[in-house]
């Protein structure tokens, strides 16, 4: 089972299964895999369009042993839209409330403060057990902070790209100085870690695959790692990575691998910080 972080009185698995592009019964199958492997946190979005599939899987499983997160699509984000879609993505879920909830972009041409008014009164009502954001630069987590901290509502969680090519210190640190969790998507840089020889060299020392040093790197950070797979075998593969600790000289040498290397980019991010 997942160690878990207790993030601002909430309990979050360190280690989640992400589910962007699984569809259609591969989805259902999969997550359910997972959860009979000892996944307990699963990572979602209304915009992924698989939560239908994803309610199949989780329906006879323990509701209180599963941490789940969606996230609001960035065109949502005015008040009304927040409240219908966070209702949507729970009847889609077939569950009462959800663990997490994230912007999943922002949109700065909506203003910020109904978005987070309208988290707010969906925490109010128990719908949703924390908020985060997603795709954050330090720039728009600054905007973000004094509006949530006068609605009392602690941002828990900022899920971006994070992965030994992106290693976006300040960002990391900006986090840790703000009591923010930073969560790692991508982390695995959709495998090509596998392909790095410094990984690599790492990797045989400690008996583990690249994908594995690169979660236990992550998770030794205290960040929190969301890799996304569809095999069997790649699920066990990073859900087995419990039982070794990373010497903290390895974890300076993975730092090092750093490209500033963005995989994920769109027309609607902003990324200009
Ligand atoms: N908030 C956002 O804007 C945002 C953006 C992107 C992603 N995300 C979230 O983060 C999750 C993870 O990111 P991602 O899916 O983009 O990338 P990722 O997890 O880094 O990579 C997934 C890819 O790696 C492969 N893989 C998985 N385990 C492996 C292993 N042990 N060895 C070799 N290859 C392996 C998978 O193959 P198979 O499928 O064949 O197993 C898949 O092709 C997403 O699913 C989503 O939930 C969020």
């Amino acid at each position: 089972m997942p160690i878990e972080k207790i993030i601002k009185n909430v309990n979050i698995p360190v280690l989640g299964l992400g589910t962007w592009r699984l569809a259609g019964k591969e989805a259902t199958e999969i997550v359910k895999k997972a959860l009979q492997m000892g996944y307990n946190h699963i990572d979602t979005a209304e915009m992924y369009g698989n939560e239908k599939q994803i309610s199949e899987a989780i329906k006879n499983f323990d509701r209180e042993k599963l941490f789940l997160t969606s996230k609001v699509w960035y065109e949502n984000l005015n008040y009304q839209s927040v409240i219908h879609a966070c209702k949507e993505s729970l009847k889609n879920l077939g569950t009462d409330y959800l663990n997490l909830y994230l912007i999943h972009w922002p949109n700065l041409s909506i203003d910020m403060k109904e978005t987070f008014q309208a988290l707010k009164e969906l925490y109010t009502e128990g719908l949703i057990r924390a908020v985060g954001v997603s795709n954050f630069t330090i720039r728009h987590l600054r905007q973000a902070l004094p509006l949530c901290r006068s609605l009392s509502l602690p941002i828990v969680t900022n899920q971006v790209e994070f992965h030994p090519f992106l290693y976006q210190e300040s960002l990391l640190n900006f986090c840790r100085k703000n009591n923010i969790y930073l969560t790692a998507y991508r982390p695995i840089a959709k495998g090509l870690v596998n392909e790095n020889k410094i990984i690599n060299q790492i990797a045989k020392k400690y008996q583990k695959t690249p994908v594995q040093i690169t979660l236990r790197w992550l998770i030794q950070q205290d960040i929190i790692a969301i890799p996304k797979a569809s095999s069997e075998k790649h699920l066990k593969e990073n859900l087995d990575i419990f039982d070794f600790e990373l010497d903290p000289l390895d974890i300076e040498t993975i730092k090092e691998v750093n490209q500033n290397k963005r995989m994920i980019n769109s027309e609607f991010a902003d990324f200009d910080d």
